[in-house]
């Protein structure tokens, strides 16, 4: 089991992955992490769509004009999407789930990476929330607001530097914009 600590500083966004399929029980873990995490009034409103077919993924992969490649070449990804109507906070709700289910996966060895799809657009023009409501179907309520890319890792990232944290932007009993 890694240390938390230690996974934090060696989480890093992997957008390269082998062919080599996630198994399921990976996946299922993976997918706890996402139902164990927090929720504003306990709202649980997410849900996540897990897709594996390659001609859904490049087709989500071609949500937004730039920066959704990693869903293409993914083995499997999570649309993190949440009811808008049952939660006022479910940009944070989606949000901790996403991150919780980043770093279950890379406590398991899978790669992930965070692919914004609220407030982005496709290459037409066509907001890549209605690509993505459209691709997997989701009811006018249920808002995607990221793809999250998993799979086993093809590229090396160094962990984070913590020579390098930004302690300057912690402050000490009032703001100091000094540190700024
Ligand atoms: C809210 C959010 C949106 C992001 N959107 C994208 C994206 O659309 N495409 C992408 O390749 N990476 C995306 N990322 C990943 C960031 O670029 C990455 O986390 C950041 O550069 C820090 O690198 P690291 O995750 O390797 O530490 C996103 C991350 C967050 C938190």
């Amino acid at each position: 089991m890694t240390n938390l600590h230690q996974l934090l500083v060696e989480r890093r966004s992997i957008r390269k992955y082998t062919d080599q399929p996630i198994d399921h029980e990976t996946v299922k873990i993976i997918l706890e992490a996402g139902l164990l995490s927090p929720t504003g009034k306990n709202a649980r409103a997410w849900h996540f769509i897990a897709v594996e077919n390659k001609d859904m993924l490049l087709r989500l992969s071609e949500c937004k004009a730039t920066g959704a490649l990693p869903v293409g070449r993914s083995a499997l990804t999570i649309c993190v999407a949440v009811d808008v109507t049952a939660s006022e906070t479910w940009i944070e709700d989606g949000s901790i789930a996403a991150a919780y289910m980043m770093l279950q996966a890379r406590e398991l060895g899978v790669g992930s990476c965070w692919i914004e799809v609220n407030g982005r657009l496709a290459a037409d023009g066509t907001p890549a929330e209605d690509v993505v409501s459209e691709l997997l179907g989701l009811p006018e309520q249920i808002q995607p607001l990221c793809l999250i890319a998993l799979g086993i890792p093809d590229e090396e990232r160094k962990p984070q530097n913590v020579e390098k944290l930004l302690w300057n932007h912690v402050h000490c009993d009032t703001f100091k914009p000094e540190q700024c």
